[in-house]
């Protein structure tokens, strides 16, 4: 299968709990490479902007409101299969139904405070890195 992206945060709830690492080192185990990643304080209009497709939902503001309240980081994994792959890491979206060994299951409290997000197709996850990364940002693996 030919190497495919995905865009991945690691968001504030995780980050104010030292979790960085430990996530990071399981992208790595399941075989995804971290080819571009950055710490961001997101403000509401990348926030708005970047979840705008639940705009409706009732969480919204609640969403905004959490993704805007510390640090995050923000990576783009590349390896087979990627978005699938890290879908997989993740857990379910509600840590309640994440099995144990997903980072939701082992690192988030609840569904409006749940770790990590995780693009969920290939063409979300393009347009995601691009809403975060240029091109340039993109590092190659060089050997
Ligand atoms: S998913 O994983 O995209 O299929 O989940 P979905 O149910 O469509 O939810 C979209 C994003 O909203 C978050 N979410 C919530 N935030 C706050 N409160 C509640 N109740 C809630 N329910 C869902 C969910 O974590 C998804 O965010 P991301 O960043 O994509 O994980």
């Amino acid at each position: 299968m030919a190497l495919e992206r995905t865009f991945s945060i690691v968001k504030p709830d995780a980050v104010a709990k030292n979790h960085i690492g430990a996530i990071y080192h399981r992208f790595e185990s399941a075989g995804l490479r971290i080819v571009a990643a950055k710490m961001l304080h997101l403000s509401r209009e990348q926030a708005e902007g970047f979840y705008g497709e639940h705009k409706e939902r009732p969480f919204f503001n609640a969403l905004v409101s959490f993704m805007t309240s510390g640090p995050v980081m923000v990576q783009v994994l590349e390896g087979e299969d990627a978005v699938r792959k890290n879908r997989e890491i993740m857990g379910a979206t509600n840590p309640k139904d994440a099995a144990a060994g997903t980072l939701r299951g082992d690192y988030a409290a609840s569904i409006d405070e749940n770790a990590v997000h995780g693009s969920d197709a290939a063409a979300s996850a393009a347009r995601e890195i691009a809403f975060f990364f240029t091109d340039a940002e993109l590092c190659a693996r060089t050997r």
